[in-house]
């Protein structure tokens, strides 16, 4: 696996990381002895920046993270989120992105994590009704004190993105970036993430999976699966796009690779790192094989023209989840 900087504060990550969220929260049950296999695996095979979040259990995914590599805690650059406020039991409480919610969260963070430094520290979700300013001065405050080593914002407008990084300089943005979700790159936030030197890791780089052509019907979804809450996946959307999925396929095909393969690629392409999420060794072996492939220009155009954005059908996210992301 290869590695690359993230960002412009001195951050090197591998070329594609690892999402964790799945193991324990919104795609169905996970196997524990699995999960630990595959966190392991992934950083046997250099897959060593992984993401996390506080939210993701809640606490379950960064304890789960902490039993998993706790012994390998140097190999890794490890990423985890906070906002929504928690009490001890784990039910959410608000979006609090005061700075005394700040400096509460990060101890949490640092006791489940096993660790005395996390190295990228995300705001998981813009508190609308706190300044960014205010939030963003009380992360600088933990990078000063030693308990994280770069901070970042996730799903942030690209002028909440320039007020954060006035304030403290942002290692990197985490948002939504697919073949099938690619509004970033033309709303302004991309244009200010390379102006300012920010790095961008694309979250659910497979569509939530959908990318990978495994999901053929909300069939193949559990039933307390998350997705099946989702506009982009109601069976009409998920019949509708399957076309489109097929094309990358076929584009795939003639280079040996996967659809997903070439999903991960393309995100790579954007100038992101990739954080693909899985619960097994066999999918995660197949994602980090992505790592070799550079797709051409002319491969690009090929994915423009079968993969017309706006040919894709169904909001990414439920109308709550949207206004959330302040994008
Ligand atoms: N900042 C945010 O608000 C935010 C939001 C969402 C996600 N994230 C982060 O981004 C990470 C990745 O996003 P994501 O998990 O939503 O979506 P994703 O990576 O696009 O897709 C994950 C899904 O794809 C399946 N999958 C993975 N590799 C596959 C393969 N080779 N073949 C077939 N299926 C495959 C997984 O299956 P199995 O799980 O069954 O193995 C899982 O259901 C998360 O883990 C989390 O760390 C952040």
């Amino acid at each position: 696996m290869r590695t690359t900087a993230l960002g412009s504060q001195g951050l090197t990550v591998s070329r594609q990381g690892f999402g964790a969220m799945g193991m324990s929260a919104y795609y169905g049950t996970a196997d524990e002895a699995e999960s630990v296999a595959t966190l392991n695996r992934a950083v046997d095979l250099g897959v060593t920046f992984i993401d996390t979040a506080e939210a993701y259990g809640p606490f379950e995914n960064e304890k789960l993270i902490a039993r998993a590599l706790g012994a390998r805690r140097a190999e890794i650059v490890l990423a985890t989120k906070f906002a929504t406020d928690f009490d001890q039991e784990g039910a959410a409480r608000r979006l609090d992105g005061r700075p005394e919610h700040v400096r509460r969260a990060v101890e949490r963070s640092l006791r489940h994590l096993g660790t005395d430094v996390i190295d990228l520290y995300y705001l998981h979700r813009v508190d609308p009704g706190v300044p960014i300013e205010d939030t963003v001065g009380a992360m600088a405050e933990l990078v000063a004190a030693g308990k994280v080593r770069g901070i970042g914002l996730s799903e942030a407008s690209a002028a909440t993105i320039r007020r954060a990084h006035a304030t403290h300089p942002l290692t990197a943005v985490q948002s939504e970036l697919s073949l099938f979700s690619q509004d970033l790159l033309t709303n302004g936030v991309k244009d200010a993430l390379d102006e300012l030197g920010i790095g961008l890791v694309a979250f659910s780089p497979l569509g939530r999976g959908f990318l990978s052509g495994a999901i053929r019907s909300v069939d193949d979804l559990a039933p307390d699966d998350a997705r099946r809450g989702l506009p982009r996946f109601s069976p009409e959307n998920i019949a509708a796009n399957l076309a489109l999925v097929d094309k990358v396929r076929d584009l795939a095909a003639a280079r040996g690779a996967t659809a997903g393969q070439i999903a991960l690629a393309w995100a790579t392409a954007q100038g992101a790192v990739p954080i693909p999420g899985t619960k097994r060794r066999t999918y995660l072996e197949e994602n980090a094989a992505a790592d070799v492939i550079d797709l051409t220009p002319d491969e690009l155009r090929a994915l423009a023209d079968a993969v017309p954005v706006e040919a894709v059908t169904g909001a990414r996210d439920t109308p709550s989840g949207l206004a959330a992301t302040g994008r």
